[in-house]
């Protein structure tokens, strides 16, 4: 690390004596010698030896540094870190110190096989070719412009619901900085290794693998940007899948860099839009339309969430966010409509303990929509296979 010293003048008042200036000139030698001192617990080496300061920052006597940890499941994240802006914030000069947590990539601990070298007198093997996936038939994104629309609790009730219907499904949660798939699928585990890959963890008949089956509780993480990308890709080839007839990807809100990054690296088959009724919420949908288009990921269809409030104790329908809002926009745009999700107390309740609606009330007018939308979603692939069959065979790949 380039060592550049930071000398800066810092103004000492004395009361009654005027204003002294004083030169301090603290470098980042200064702060690498304190951290020297700081010892990781478990390998009881010093933080330096175990190169894990990283971007030390130095402004009038604000520091600035991140910590990276390799394991994610280290239990001594907060101490360590506590330690080490205490050691900076003893040095002369010091005003303000914010030590952040990096973790590094946290599937190194899982190691993919090392390739072995072609046996004497065999020409070598080409160069590897970016991973494939072609064992889901159907990869499909669930997506939205707009932040909590009920994009998880689409994915995870049509996740539930395909896989009712004897398919193989899985469920990638592609939402690094909110994994909401943990809570509504009601799963606390960390994720395992099978087969020298990463165990998919399952439930109701579905596999999942999540940032949240990694990380821990509620700790800030700081993702580097472009570990984001090969996280979702070691999702998809480092996982033990199997043969998946679905993949359903529930993907993080917005239309930014970050979620087209995601859907140039996936090869989407399609992808759904979810949007809510309401207008402001139509012209978000309309954003993220646009956006699959411009990277000419087919759009499967629009499905409106929340389209009416079913009232629990008369079963009254209420039309809180306007009515029909999501249909007219899918025809205008001339894109499938795949149906009305309506709003009802039992499937928030359901996402918050664990249990998916179609799993704890298959016979409820939600669950029923969800059966629908699912139908719908199924037909628009078979349409889609027919027109264009190697639309289906697309490879995963990596820009
Ligand atoms: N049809 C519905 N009826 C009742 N509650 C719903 C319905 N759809 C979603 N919710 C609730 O609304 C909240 C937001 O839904 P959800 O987390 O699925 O949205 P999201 O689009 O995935 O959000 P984010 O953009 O944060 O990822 C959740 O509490 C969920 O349980
Ligand atoms: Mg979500």
């Amino acid at each position: 690390m380039a060592v550049k010293p930071n000398s800066y003048i810092l103004k000492i008042v004395y009361p009654g004596h005027g204003a002294f200036l004083y030169m301090s000139t603290l470098s980042e030698n200064d702060i690498l010698a304190v951290l020297e001192e700081v010892r990781d617990p478990q390998s009881g080496k010093s933080l330096i030896a175990n190169k894990m300061i990283k971007d030390i920052h130095l402004n009038n006597g604000s520091v600035r540094f991140s910590i990276e940890f390799r394991d994610p499941n280290f239990p001594h994240k907060e101490t360590v870190t506590k330690s080490a802006e205490n050691a900076v914030r003893a040095l002369d000069g010091v005003a303000s110190v914010e030590a952040r947590i990096i973790m590094n990539d946290p599937l190194k601990v899982i190691q993919p096989a090392v390739p072995q070298a072609p046996p004497p007198g065999m020409q070598p093997q080409a160069p590897a070719q970016p991973p494939k996936l072609t064992k889901a038939k159907y990869t499909i994104a669930v997506a939205s412009g707009k932040g909590g629309v009920g994009k998880t609790t689409v994915s995870v009730n049509l996740a539930v619901s395909l896989a009712k219907t004897g398919a193989k499904v899985g469920l990638l949660d592609a939402d690094i900085y909110g994994p909401n798939v943990p809570i509504m699928m009601g799963v606390n585990q960390k994720l395992g290794t099978r087969n020298d890959k990463i165990a998919p963890l399952r439930k109701y008949d579905v596999d999942m693998v999540s940032v949240g089956f990694i990380s821990q509780g509620d700790a800030a993480i700081i993702w580097r940007g472009p570990l984001v990308g090969r996280m979702i890709q070691q999702f998809l080839t480092d996982v033990d899948w199997g043969d998946l007839d679905y993949l359903i990807i529930d993907m993080p809100p917005g239309t930014g860099d970050a979620q087209l990054t995601l859907t140039q690296t996936l090869a989407l088959t399609g992808s759904v839009i979810v949007c809510t009724p309401q207008e402001v919420a139509l012209a978000d949908a309309r954003k993220g339309i646009n956006m699959f288009e411009k990277v000419e990921v087919p759009i499967l269809g629009v499905v409106e969430n929340m389209s009416y409030f079913i009232a629990p104790d008369t079963g009254n329908t209420y039309d809180i966010f306007g009515q029909g809002g999501g249909k007219k926009m899918a025809d205008s745009m001339s894109v499938p409509f795949l149906g009305e999700i309506p709003l009802e107390t039992a499937t928030r309740q359901g996402g918050d303990n664990g249990t998916p609606i179609v799993v704890s009330s298959p016979e409820s007018p939600v669950s029923k929509a969800f059966a629908s939308m699912t139908e719908s979603l199924i037909a628009q692939l078979e349409q889609k296979d027919e027109k264009d069959p190697g639309l289906l065979k697309r490879v995963f790949k990596i820009k």
